[in-house]
């Protein structure tokens, strides 16, 4: 028996990520809630004749909607519009943000938690302090979701270079935003192949790709199907793992709780003190089993470069996140 929950259900991601997760095999249960069309979408889901049992919630009900649920996915708030950067969204979203912790704190303490809502740098962090102030973190169990980010890396990738196969040897690292993504690309031998400017470009369209699709939706919103097929890739897995599968390894932006394996390793290698990062992480059914810090020590000189411009980026992002909820307790 598993429930998931959705905060946010009724949005561009909410609904499609709604109808994939309806299709799971590894779900029993799915809770929509939303402040608008959450019964709605619901309704419109339960005619599906998968087994995943489907309830919608409104507004005022987000107690029945977390309660007893195991997994917690929140894509509630508002997406970019032409020339917003994710950091712009921070005002509106990190008072949702907020209060759906709050509700989760209070109704469901043991849930994992997979947080979408941008800027993912600071959301994060809210949750996170909301969570500790409450009496009821566990950094296992909270995950900022930067699939995106990589399923974005491994399409580009072959868009630039026609010869590019080797896919499992990319990663994204870092945060989730502009300067803070970090793609990986060196171990590919096919990186080898690239100019200097080619490089450039390719690494500048991954961290910028989200742009994009804001240009392209003409202030209609931002990425939606594709972060729909990321999160729902990642819930599958966390979802795997949480049912016995060993060997999972998804990027995850996470709190480096020293008590996890392998984040003493993390912050030997990362210096400045960041608290929160996106790395490859081992999954099991406990959430966070362990972080796969080796990646760190196979950065080229470039790579470096872009990790240091992408840790201080980061450690002022978390600040923020942080502040809100420490200044305005
Ligand atoms: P949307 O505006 O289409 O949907 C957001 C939904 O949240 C709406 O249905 C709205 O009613 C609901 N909502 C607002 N306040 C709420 C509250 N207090 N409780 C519950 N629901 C509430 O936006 P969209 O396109 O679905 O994006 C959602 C978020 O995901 C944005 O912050 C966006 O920036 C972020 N995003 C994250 C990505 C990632 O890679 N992590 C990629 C793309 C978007």
């Amino acid at each position: 028996m598993v429930k998931l929950a959705v905060l946010g259900a009724s949005g561009g991601i909410g609904q499609p990520l709604s109808l994939l997760l309806k299709l799971s095999p590894y779900l029993t249960e799915l809770a929509l809630y939303d402040i608008r069309l959450a019964k709605g979408v619901a309704t419109d889901l339960s005619h599906i004749n998968t087994t995943v049992k489907v309830s919608g919630y409104d507004k005022d009900d987000l107690k029945s909607a977390l309660t007893g649920a195991d997994l917690v996915v929140i894509p509630a708030g508002i997406p970019r519009k032409p020339g917003m950067t994710r950091d712009d969204l921070f005002k509106i979203n990190a008072g949702i943000i907020k209060t759906l912790a709050q509700g989760v704190a209070q109704f469901a303490p043991k849930a994992m938690v997979l947080v979408i809502s941008n800027p993912v740098n600071s959301t994060v962090p809210i949750f996170k302090q909301v969570l500790s102030d409450a009496g009821v973190f566990n950094a296992r169990r909270l995950f900022g979701i930067t699939t995106l980010d990589l399923v974005r890396a491994k399409t580009f990738v072959n868009g630039f270079e026609q010869y590019w196969k080797d896919l499992s040897e990319i990663n994204v690292i870092g945060g989730h935003s502009g300067n803070t993504i970090v793609p990986i690309l060196s171990k590919a031998a096919s990186y080898a192949k690239l100019t200097a400017q080619q490089r450039d470009a390719l690494i500048h369209r991954i961290q910028f790709g989200g742009d994009e699709v804001v240009k392209a939706k003409d202030g209609a919103g931002s990425a939606t199907l594709s972060m729909a097929y990321s999160a729902y890739v990642f819930v599958e897995r966390l979802l795997k793992a949480i049912k016995g599968e060993t060997g999972i390894v998804e990027d995850t932006f996470i709190y480096l709780d020293s008590s996890i394996q392998g984040v003493k390793e993390v912050k030997s290698l990362i210096s400045g003190g960041v608290e929160f990062i996106s790395l490859p992480v081992r999954l099991s059914a406990r959430g966070v089993e362990a972080v796969e810090f080796g990646i760190l020590n196979e950065l080229n000189q470039h790579e470096k470069e872009l990790f240091n411009v992408a840790t201080k980026e980061l450690k002022v992002n978390i600040a923020k996140g942080i502040t809100f909820v420490t200044g305005s307790k």
